[in-house]
């Protein structure tokens, strides 16, 4: 058994947020130990209603949930039913949840989690850092508690999503991120002595993957078929027409996971040909959970970032000090590089072995 990665993820539930949640579900080494909530692509009920189905979905109705912040710290909520859907899930419906939310706030759990398992947790941050900005809050000492961090956020050479200069999760709440990146930056964090080594070797940084490194993990149609057969149904039952629309029919349609994630897509994928050019999605979530568990997936730098949140053009914005004009100190690794490719053939194999397992298939 491969070493396994402890894991507590923070999500938006969204599309691609569940397909990093049933990535890690699927993942042999992960050890997912709880998921906690926030208000971003859709609201934080909302999400907490996604995660669990989704989890139910994958069949670890186990894994604790918490819901966390609705709002960002001191911006209005902004979600983005345009991108994901009115509910998050694009055009899948869900049985709804069984379990019910675990008791507590998020913030308070991300604490409690980090304490009782010093060293030993990695915090995957998916969306808005509303609820990492309240647990550094009400225990400062937090990043030396977790064995690492690992977000998906921000745009560090490229352009933005949301504003020409700023990437969603950091544009909903960038007080949030600009109070988190700096808990890092305040002076290198000190291990716990019987912490294990940092997922990134040598380094106690964040590891920030934007969307430059993200924007290259790209999902297709033909990419689906591949996960058909790797999950024991019919190729073009994930695709019939073979062009747009894509669309679940016989033994996909009969998988529930299958179902789900065609379903999910097929929003996502219009959204990306209207927006992006391409009949396809960024799947921006599960590249990162990916990279927690095998670091070797990125190549990252360090560089000192701030953000801008103020009520301005650049409003959102993750600057990078890239020529060390500031003069301060690295407080993010920012991957540079991503092997895409092997992030999407283990998606492909992970995911599809999950819906061969869920449907009862034999793979
Ligand atoms: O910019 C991409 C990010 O925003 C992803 O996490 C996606 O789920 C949305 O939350
Ligand atoms: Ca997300």
């Amino acid at each position: 058994m491969a070493t396994s990665t402890a894991l507590l993820l923070d999500v938006d539930t969204g599309i691609d947020d569940a397909l990093a949640l049933l990535y890690a579900a699927a993942s042999p080494d992960a050890e997912l130990v709880a998921v906690t909530c926030v208000g971003g692509n859709v609201d934080a009920r909302q999400v907490a209603e996604n995660t669990l189905a989704v989890l139910e979905l994958a069949g670890r109705g186990d894994v604790p949930v918490y819901l966390g912040s609705e709002m960002p710290l001191r911006k209005p909520l902004t979600t983005s039913p345009e991108t994901h859907g009115p509910r998050g899930l694009g055009y899948a419906e869900l049985p709804a949840p069984v379990a019910a939310l675990a008791d507590g706030d998020a913030a308070d759990r991300i604490i409690e989690l980090a304490r009782a398992r010093a060293g030993e947790l990695t915090l995957v941050t998916l969306g808005p850092l509303t609820n990492l900005a309240i647990a550094l809050e009400r225990e400062p000492s937090l990043p030396a508690l977790l064995r690492g961090w690992l977000l998906m956020g921000g745009v560090y050479r490229g352009a933005g999503n949301t504003t020409p200069t700023s990437e969603w999760n950091i544009h909903v709440d960038p007080d949030a991120a600009k109070q988190a990146f700096a808990a890092w930056g305040r002076s290198p964090q000190p291990r716990s002595p019987e912490a294990l080594p940092p997922v990134h070797p040598g380094v106690a940084r964040p590891l920030a993957m934007g969307l430059e490194v993200t924007e290259r993990a790209r999902i297709r149609p033909e990419d689906l078929r591949h996960l058909a057969v790797r999950a024991g149904a019919q190729p073009l039952d994930a695709d019939p027409a073979g062009r747009e629309p894509i669309r679940a029919v016989g033994s996909v349609e009969a998988n529930p996971v299958l179902h789900f994630v065609v379903d999910a897509l097929r929003f996502y994928f219009e959204f990306h040909a209207k927006y992006d050019g391409f009949y396809g999605a960024f799947i921006h979530d599960p590249f990162v959970v990916a990279a927690a568990l095998d670091p070797s997936l990125v190549r990252a730098e360090p560089v000192f970032v701030d953000v801008e949140a103020g009520a301005n053009l650049a409003h959102g914005m993750t600057v990078a000090d890239w020529r060390h004009s500031t003069g301060k100190p690295p407080n993010l690794d920012v991957a540079v590089e991503g092997d895409a490719d092997t992030f999407l053939e283990r998606l492909i194999d992970r995911v599809g072995g999950l819906a061969a397992r869920r449907a009862g298939v034999a793979r």
